[in-house]
């Protein structure tokens, strides 16, 4: 039997919560598809800073590095916001995702139509929207130098090769492929010089893929047209910060950012992780929405470990349980048969998907 090997990153605040929930999904996924997956767990972020001092020991990137893939939860806290950057949790999974050249963050937008009313737009609006934001991870001002900061200036630099640009539209390009061949590209080369070049060598990329229709907006601009009209969108491929950004906004098409997974991948492997925080006010409580970690542990199955049929099975338990009626409380207004916590919309989500055919 196929046996993989997880490095589990939980993390800090809901962490630990929600990537109990993902666990239990891929363990399920994993017994329908006949493969074996095993977990070794590493610190990052504030837990890594109280256990040993660092945001990222040694031994997690270590660990990450020689896994097949990491599923991980989240970081930060209000306990660690006063320490030096480079000692803040973020620092931590920023230089793991660096360590693991990890620059291709994919983030999809799914509306469920059970979930229609919860979207913070109009249900017309948004039904049938489906979209995937490709956020550059490991580059542009997140990681560009110079920095610094004094007592009266701070300041940081925006700044992408061709190379890194170049790899992202790829495999921005490649996803459009799979999807329905449309590409927009985000950024501000209206103002920016980066956004210049940005915007050349996207174009050029786009010639070794003519079956994709390329087209280019300005940020404030993509902002704006994400909560006017989202379905124009199939992919969009941005800078670091652009995609930070947006990817949030987009969230709220879906209805809440308890929803959204994500994949950051790089040559080999790669983090699978929400993109919400460490949500430290409900931490604890048991209450928080396991879905986007259950579905990044479906995109770990596709994109790390090559077991698309185990992907399907998450994502169609999940949204057979959500088309059922169960709501975490971040969804609880809407449409909710039955009102559960996280333990029990993993149970539920899990059940699914021992129960499928
Ligand atoms: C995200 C987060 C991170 C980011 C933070 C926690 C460093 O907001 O994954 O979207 O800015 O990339
Ligand atoms: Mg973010």
């Amino acid at each position: 039997m196929k046996s993989y090997k997880i490095a589990v990153i939980a993390g800090d605040g809901i962490g630990g919560e929600i990537v109990a929930e993902g666990r239990k999904a891929l363990d399920a996924a994993a017994s329908r598809e006949n493969f074996r997956v095993e977990y070794k767990e590493f610190l990052m972020g504030g837990a890594a800073i109280d256990a040993v001092g660092v945001p990222l020991p040694e031994e997690t990137l270590q660990g990450a590095k020689e896994a097949d893939a990491v599923l991980f939860g989240a970081i930060g806290g209000e306990k660690w916001d006063a320490l030096p950057r480079n000692l803040r949790p973020e620092t931590g999974l920023l230089a793991l995702r660096k360590g693991l050249d990890a620059f291709a963050n994919l983030r999809p937008v799914k509306v469920y139509d059970s979930l229609l009313e919860a979207s913070a737009l109009k249900p017309e609006a948004v039904r049938g929207a489906d979209l995937l934001v490709v956020r550059e991870l490991v580059g542009g001002i997140y990681f560009g130098e110079p920095r610094g900061r004094d007592e009266k200036r701070g300041f940081n630099t925006m700044v992408y090769s061709d190379f890194e640009v170049e790899r992202i539209a790829r495999a921005a390009f490649a996803a459009a492929m799979r999807r329905r061949k449309k590409l927009c590209s985000v950024d501000k080369a209206n103002v920016l010089e980066v956004s210049a070049l940005w915007r050349e060598v996207v174009a050029r990329v786009g010639r070794e893929f003519p079956e994709v229709e390329l087209t280019n907006m300005y940020v404030d601009n993509a902002a704006m047209q994400l909560v006017r009209d989202p379905k124009q969108f199939d992919v969009i491929v941005t800078g670091n910060l652009f995609g930070d950004i947006l990817s949030d906004e987009a969230s709220m098409i879906a209805g809440s950012i308890g929803l959204l997974p994500s994949s950051s991948q790089g040559a080999k492997g790669g983090i699978f992780e929400p993109i919400h925080g460490s949500a430290p006010d409900i931490a604890g409580q048991g209450i928080a929405n396991p879905c986007a970690t259950i579905l990044s542990a479906a995109m770990l199955c596709e994109y790390a470990l090559g077991e698309i049929n185990a992907a399907r099975r998450i994502e169609s338990a999940v949204e057979a349980v959500l088309d059922s009626g169960l709501r975490t409380s971040d969804l609880a207004r809407f449409g909710a048969k039955k009102r559960v916590g996280t333990s029990e919309m993993g149970e539920a989500i899990k059940e699914r998907i021992l129960a499928q055919c």
